[in-house]
């Protein structure tokens, strides 16, 4: 499964993928809000600290608009993806783009069907929402059950599952059983998908007996 980071912080984004375990970072307009900074200058730097994909999303909402956003978006960096709502003109939009060769991230999925839609369209990866889902007292994990079955149907659908919205360790572990293939995590959540108390308590002990052997390794 691959790990994207879901936040435009760019000090965070530098502190994470030092761990050589970020394989790219989505971005949505609420993430560039809470940034601060100018929406082109953030993603240009994030697209240099990660030589992965970078989600960059279209604030149009029409198809032309659209297309001219991600003709403006899409020369930052060759490592840019397109982000474009699920809606019919979203889904234009991925089907144009896609078959220009542009990778596009369609976001705001919350249903099968538009799963289903989005990779007729060529999407490159779909993102469904879970925590949303599970929000309003449904099971996201349910739908990316769905779609990952969905998908593994056909042999010609290459869209990737890109879990989004994630809350918990727990989310990633199940849609990572159900083979999802990306999950974008919160940098919180990443951070705590490497801790158990066992693990702290484990290492005390071991530095414990360690130093009372008296000896050094180097
Ligand atoms: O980037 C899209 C998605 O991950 C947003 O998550 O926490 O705002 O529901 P959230």
């Amino acid at each position: 499964m691959k790990f994207f980071v879901d936040t435009a912080d760019t000090a965070e984004i530098k502190d994470l993928a030092a761990t050589g375990l970020v394989d790219g970072v989505t971005t949505n307009p609420s993430l560039i809000k809470k940034s601060g900074r100018d929406f082109f200058e953030v993603i240009a730097e994030i697209c240099e600290i990660v030589p992965g994909p970078v989600s960059a999303e279209v604030a149009a909402t029409t198809l032309d608009g659209m297309l001219a956003e991600a003709a403006r978006l899409s020369p930052i960096a060759p490592n840019v993806t397109i982000k474009v709502p699920l809606t019919w003109d979203g889904l234009k939009a991925t089907k144009r783009l896609s078959a220009e060769g542009v990778k596009v991230n369609v976001t705001l999925c919350f249903s099968a069907a538009q799963a289903l839609l989005a990779a007729k369209a060529g999407a490159t990866y779909i993102s469904p929402f879970i925590g949303r889902l599970d929000d309003i007292g449904l099971d996201g994990l349910d739908l990316i059950s769905d779609i990952c079955q969905i998908y593994d149907q056909y042999e010609s659908i290459q869209t990737e599952v890109l879990v989004a919205s994630v809350r918990s360790p727990g989310h990633v572990i199940e849609a990572a059983k159900m083979g999802a293939h990306v999950a974008t995590l919160p940098p919180a959540v990443l951070r705590q998908l490497a801790l158990h108390p066992l693990t702290d308590k484990g290492l005390a002990a071991f530095l414990a007996d360690w130093e009372a052997t008296g000896q050094k390794i180097v």
